[in-house]
């Protein structure tokens, strides 16, 4: 998409965040259990710290990385925010000193890069920043192509949340690159129409097994969720947890 940037999605969803989506105990437990001894962790695109903040007050040191300062400006008010270090920049760069029991990325945010090359560049720094024995957990959707019509495009309503404000969505599909392109329209109470885009480069399960074999990495569980749901073929969400071989 013309325009997007690394910190395109949080100077236009920041503000809306925290109301959208809310936090998962389930990933802060699956996290702490994975976090080391003494407990330490590094999230990728740690975003307004709706994993962060539960997780540190569980005893996990935990860092972060993300390119939008109106992103980390929210976790900053929340409170705890302030004592979480965060570094600036491209999380797939993983620019940070030191070497981490557990490294995680969630919510799809793998697929914030925009390129295979960049999502196998990701895996590999990260495998470079884990301790030997440390793990690297993600959790991505299950790409369902059958959302897209013959032109690879789909318009849908997303919600219809009073008379007054609604929320469509409009997406473009590129089955060459994995790419989807897409605006969410919300119009408020007051008329005013905001637009919410996002650009992802999506990968089925077996492509990231590949991209963490290629860092070193080997996949030691996959599950259908933190919960420990079970993954299968009807899944439509994986969380995977790849391992540095000690
Ligand atoms: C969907 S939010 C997830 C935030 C947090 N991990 C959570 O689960 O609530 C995506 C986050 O990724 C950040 N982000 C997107 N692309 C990025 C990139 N290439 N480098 C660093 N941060 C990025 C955004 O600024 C935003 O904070």
């Amino acid at each position: 998409m013309k325009g997007y940037e690394p910190g395109t999605y949080g100077q236009r969803w920041a503000e809306l965040y925290d109301d959208v989506y809310k936090p998962d105990d389930s990933i802060v437990e699956l996290l702490s259990r994975h976090a080391g001894d003494p407990p330490r962790a590094l999230e990728l695109a740690i975003g307004s710290g709706r994993i962060a903040i539960p997780l540190a007050e569980r005893g996990v040191e935990v860092s972060g990385i993300d390119a939008s300062p109106e992103m980390v400006e929210k976790m900053r008010a929340k409170p705890g925010g302030e004592a979480i270090s965060v570094t600036m920049g491209d999380f797939g760069d993983v620019a940070v000193e030191g070497e981490y029991p557990l490294i995680y990325l969630a919510f799809n945010t793998l697929f914030a890069l925009l390129s295979q090359e960049r999502q196998v560049e990701c895996f590999q720094n990260v495998a470079d920043r884990l301790e030997r024995g440390g793990r690297f957990i993600i959790d991505c959707f299950v790409p369902d192509v059958k959302r897209y019509d013959s032109h690879n495009t789909r318009t849908a309503v997303s919600e219809i949340i009073s008379v007054d404000e609604h929320t469509l969505e409009m997406s473009v599909y590129d089955p060459v690159d994995q790419t989807i392109d897409s605006h969410l329209v919300r119009r408020t109470e007051s008329g005013e129409s905001i637009v919410l885009p996002v650009a992802i480069r999506f990968a089925w399960p077996a492509e990231l097994d590949l991209m963490a074999r290629l860092a070193g990495l080997e996949l030691e569980d996959r599950f259908g969720w933190y919960d420990l749901r079970p993954f299968n073929e009807r899944s439509t969400s994986h969380m995977s947890i790849y391992r540095k071989p000690d």
